[in-house]
């Protein structure tokens, strides 16, 4: 059946990757205020340190400046930078402290190759200690400077090879002397208006434009130059000059590459007129959720259809248990995914954290099919449960957003969220979309059991309806700003709901936190009385779901539990719920929706008093402080 199915195992690598971002380019224009530009699109990679180096008259000059990219810029006029061939990096460390020095760009000790790396050489030590009986200096603590000497050593070893033949042959040779993970751009003094560029680990694209090429981690950092990119592969090496590109493998073999169109223009990584890209991405969620949607529920409109899962209808049908991993609020979302897919489809669902996963040897029923979400499809841990799960010989899908991620490229099938670039540290469209997915293949899977085709067809029309009624929870954002206003300055909150909405209780807290720095907690309401009501005072305020249903005056008895104990309360109702006078101190009205939207609609208002809250404590809302977007580090 599913399980058992004969697939390779592709590498056994350690995966501890720095975060970090690159962007390379060539071409006619300067290149430094593109490099700019492209590292501020990467900032949500790491932002403790940034630099650029930029090829002219000869040698290479280079800024390096602890700090965001802003302060990089701000250091940029000092430096003349005005040549057409560069590269530029920004740094979430995690070897080597955070100093101007320790900042990539790194220059090996002749000046003649240039590198920026995201990734980690594990036997740098033993390449340093070898390059130093031969005479090479170094300035840093990095074991990227290493790689870059190690790459100089041997293009000065290739004295005899022609031009571009010998820098390709100097970074191919070294890349086999190392072990570990890395992204590289590499640039040679004698070769300007060229960039070499090779990945294991850590995502490399480069794009083809007009009369200039750009590399970079993702393509957010290019996608206003040309939306015609190439994905690296593992173990490739690209060779890109103003004319043309060429790729080959570690072993020297050519390669045919694939040239892939992005679909979302830049206007999509773009603030317009919002203040933050949350407050963007919290926004655009009607339309997120129509793109999630177009074009995958069948004609007669009872069931959902996906194209990318390949898993046929019989083998769907022979599946006896799910197992869901992710991080972060993609948990959140497999566990509201565990909830319907249960209550719907009646099949067990098992959930984990794929930290936790990956190391717990957890025994897998037989005819498990395992899942993966992951807005990024780059998150570490996420992709070595994945990987570990198919060691077992397990069929892995993946729910995801960016096309041509690593997950997306290493998962057997799955399904894109279509929500276009997600900015924003703090994810949100990229919640309700997995949300949505997750209804859909709770419909899916209920349809190919006992659903009928009537509550198939009700089911779909709901979900079709949610982005209208998320455009209404939108509506009331006024109203909202002013209760995150009235409590912005709490000592804590707790966040508390039951069945789905206990998830999203779960991360009404995690927003909350992320954003504002503010302690916060999601419970199961009932739960509440064995612990978290110690914490009720004057100064910690309760968000209560409380939609209607056969719950409701459960809920409505564990807001009295907290009222009795001065807790003020944000309660949010279903239109025409009904709360005994004076219980609640705020109301956040949503509307009535069948109970796989109910999640969706309910995330809108608590995403919104996160944001309204971060804002009002003057928080740095979009790159909060020691998070990053895409967790690449174990
Ligand atoms: C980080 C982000 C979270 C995100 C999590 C998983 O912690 O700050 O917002 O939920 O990673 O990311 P993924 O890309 O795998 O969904």
């Amino acid at each position: 059946m599913v399980r058992k199915l004969p697939i390779a195992i592709k590498s056994s690598w350690k995966f501890t990757y720095f975060m970090c971002g690159i962007v390379g380019y060539i071409g006619k224009q300067k290149a430094a205020p593109l490099i700019l530009e492209g590292l501020k699109r990467l900032e949500y990679r790491g932002y403790d340190s940034a630099g650029i180096a930029v090829f002219q008259d000869g040698s290479f000059d280079i800024a390096k400046k602890v700090g965001r990219v802003s302060a990089l810029e701000k250091e940029v006029p000092r430096y003349r930078l005005v040549g057409t061939c560069g590269m530029g990096h920004t740094r979430w460390a995690t070897h080597g402290s955070i100093t101007d020095a320790n900042a990539h760009p790194h220059l090996s000790y002749d000046g003649k190759v240039a590198l920026t790396h995201n990734g980690v050489i594990e036997n740098y030590a033993s390449i340093k200690k070898f390059l130093i009986t031969k005479g090479h200096t170094f300035r840093s603590e990095t074991d990227t400077e290493v790689l870059c000497n190690l790459i100089a050593y041997h293009y000065a070893k290739q004295a005899g090879l022609a031009g571009e033949n010998r820098f390709v042959t100097a970074v191919r040779k070294s890349l086999h002397h190392t072990q570990g993970t890395y992204g590289i751009v590499a640039m040679n003094v004698d070769a300007p208006g060229e960039l070499v560029t090779a990945r294991k680990g850590s995502p490399l694209v480069f794009g083809i434009g007009e009369g200039e090429s750009l590399v970079a981690s993702d393509v957010s950092a290019i996608v206003s130059r040309t939306q015609n990119v190439v994905y690296l592969k593992n173990g490739e090496i690209a060779h890109l000059t103003l004319k043309n590109f060429s790729i080959t493998t570690l072993d020297a073999d050519e390669v045919s590459p694939v040239i892939d169109r992005v679909c979302w223009s830049i206007v999509s990584a773009e603030l317009g007129a919002y203040h933050h890209f949350m407050e963007k991405e919290i926004f655009e969620q009607p339309a997120a959720l129509k793109n999630t949607m177009r074009g995958r529920f069948s004609e007669d409109g009872s069931t959902a259809l996906f194209g990318g899962l390949n898993v046929t209808a019989n083998e769907f049908s022979g599946i006896e248990r799910l197992m869901f991993c992710a991080c972060g609020t993609a948990l959140h979302a497999c566990l509201v995914t565990e909830h319907l897919i249960e209550s719907f489809a009646r099949i067990p669902v098992e959930c984990d954290y794929a930290s936790e996963f990956r190391y717990r040897n957890a025994p897998l029923a037989r005819n498990t099919l395992f899942f993966v979400m992951s807005q990024s499809g780059e998150t570490i841990d996420t992709l070595a449960a994945m990987r570990e799960a198919k060691r077992k010989g397990y069929r892995v899908l993946a729910i995801n957003n960016v096309v041509g991620s690593s997950i997306a490229r290493e998962a057997d099938g799955g399904i894109y969220q279509h929500v276009g670039p997600e900015i924003g540290v703090a994810s949100t469209k990229a919640f309700t979309s997995q949300l949505l997915l997750g209804a859909m293949l709770a419909l899916y899977l209920a349809r190919m059991r006992d659903m009928s085709f009537g509550s198939g067809v009700r089911y779909v029309e709901a979900l079709k309806g949610a982005p209208d009624l998320v455009r209404k929870v939108l509506e009331q954002a006024p109203h909202i700003k002013k209760i995150a206003q009235r409590f912005a300055h709490s000592t804590d909150m707790l966040f508390l709901g039951r069945m789905s909405l206990f998830h999203i209780a779960l991360e009404g807290a995690l927003k909350l936190k992320e954003t504002s720095y503010l302690h916060a907690e999601g419970y199961p309401a009932a739960e509440m009385k064995h612990g978290p009501i110690a914490l009720i005072s004057e100064t910690c305020p309760s968000v209560f779901f409380a939609p209607a249903g056969e719950i409701f005056n459960k809920i409505v008895s564990s807001m009295q539990e907290i009222k009795a104990r001065r807790g003020p309360i944000i309660a949010i109702l279903s239109e025409g719920g009904e709360l005994p006078p004076g219980l609640a101190d705020e109301v956040i009205i949503i509307p009535e929706c069948h109970e796989a939207v109910l999640p969706i609609v309910a995330s809108v208002p608590v995403q919104l008093l996160s944001y309204y809250i971060a804002a009002e404590r003057g928080c740095d809302i979009d790159k909060p402080r020691n998070l990053a977007k895409s967790v690449t580090v174990e």
